[in-house]
């Protein structure tokens, strides 16, 4: 009895929120108030982090900005500050997790409170076909998209035992294109701690952590530069702007949307992932160029990687 009665409010729940999310797609909900918040955002230095920090500086948030490069970190910092924004920066390595321990202390003793906000956006891409790619680039790639999402949660370990604390977002991109292997599954990986996390908050009920997961398509950020679809195809999904990209993953940031896929359209993808034989889905690809998308980016990464090296002494190039 009890079984049909929660069977017949799982049902009616579900077609509750259905119905909910498809009034929200026309009526978008009221944004919340972070004025205030404390929002640490990784990668602060290059690309999409520079302008979350930005973006959280215009709603009232204080930023904790973290990079491994110090001086385009600064640059971050110097933009937010002429904003008339509050910064602070940390020369972080996230790949190695003692440095990201001994920062999260620091920032805790520096500011004398916990982040409030955190923003996984620090990504990398080797940008190699599977046998080319060197293990040290691989391994990097899993530990700043993938392991370092475990080390930062000693910024607020607080999470599995109060009531009030963090929001978690992280920046990704889920279609799996050949040649950026280690990139994909890096980001599967973050998908699926992401998802994993966000039921366990909810499982534990804790109140008040909210997360985010933006998955935007290839955003104009110079990281995957080169890469190229087929051009009818690019008229009706070009390379995202960054700063609308930023935008609309602030948006779904602040009203707890716990899934944003930008632009909408790359929601479609999912959905014939799940529903369509893995063939059709292959003649799709090819259709759209995307089979081979990466292959012009590939050799803009050789051309960068062999400038670097004459330039210094053999250090692989990454890419935030
Ligand atoms: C660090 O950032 C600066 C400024 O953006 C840039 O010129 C420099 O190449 C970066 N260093 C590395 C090692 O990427
Ligand atoms: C984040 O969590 C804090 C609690 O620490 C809460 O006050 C705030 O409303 C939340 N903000 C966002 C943007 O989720």
């Amino acid at each position: 009895m009890i079984f049909l009665m929660d069977l017949q409010m799982m049902i009616l729940d579900v077609i509750y929120f259905i119905l909910r999310n498809s009034v929200r797609i026309v009526m978008r909900p009221r944004t919340k108030p972070i004025d205030g918040e404390l929002v640490l955002i990784t990668g602060a230095g290059g690309g999409l982090g520079r302008l979350f920090a930005q973006e959280f500086t215009k709603q009232g948030a204080e930023v904790v900005l973290w990079d491994i490069n110090s001086s385009s970190n600064e640059q971050t910092a110097k933009l937010v500050r002429e904003m008339g924004g509050k910064a602070s920066t940390y020369t972080v390595d996230v790949t190695n997790k003692e440095d990201v321990y001994r920062n999260a202390d620091l920032v805790r003793k520096d500011l004398g409170r916990d982040v409030t906000i955190l923003v996984n956006n620090a990504g990398v891409v080797a940008g190699e076909r599977m046998l080319d790619c060197p293990d040290e680039m691989v391994e990097r790639t899993m530990k700043v998209n993938c392991h370092a999402l475990f080390w930062v949660r000693t910024l607020n370990p607080l999470v599995y035992k109060t009531n009030d604390i963090s929001n978690m977002t992280s920046a990704n991109f889920v279609e799996c294109l050949s040649l950026v292997n280690d990139y994909c599954a890096s980001k599967f990986a973050a998908v699926g701690f992401h998802e994993s996390l966000a039921h366990e908050l909810l499982a534990e009920q804790v109140e008040g952590v909210k997360t985010t997961l933006v998955c935007p398509y290839i955003v104009d950020t110079g990281m995957f530069e080169g890469c190229k679809i087929r051009e009818e195809v690019e008229l009706f999904l070009p390379p995202l702007e960054p700063q609308y990209c930023v935008e609309q993953a602030m948006n779904a940031i602040l009203i707890d949307q716990p899934l944003v896929c930008i632009p909408r359209l790359t929601y479609l993808p999912f959905l014939f992932r799940a529903l369509l034989p893995w063939e059709s889905n292959v003649v799709a690809y090819r259709f759209m160029g995307s089979d081979k998308c990466m292959y012009p980016f590939i050799d803009t990464m050789k051309k960068q990687a062999s400038n670097f090296n004459e330039a210094t002494s053999g250090i692989p190039t990454y890419k935030f």
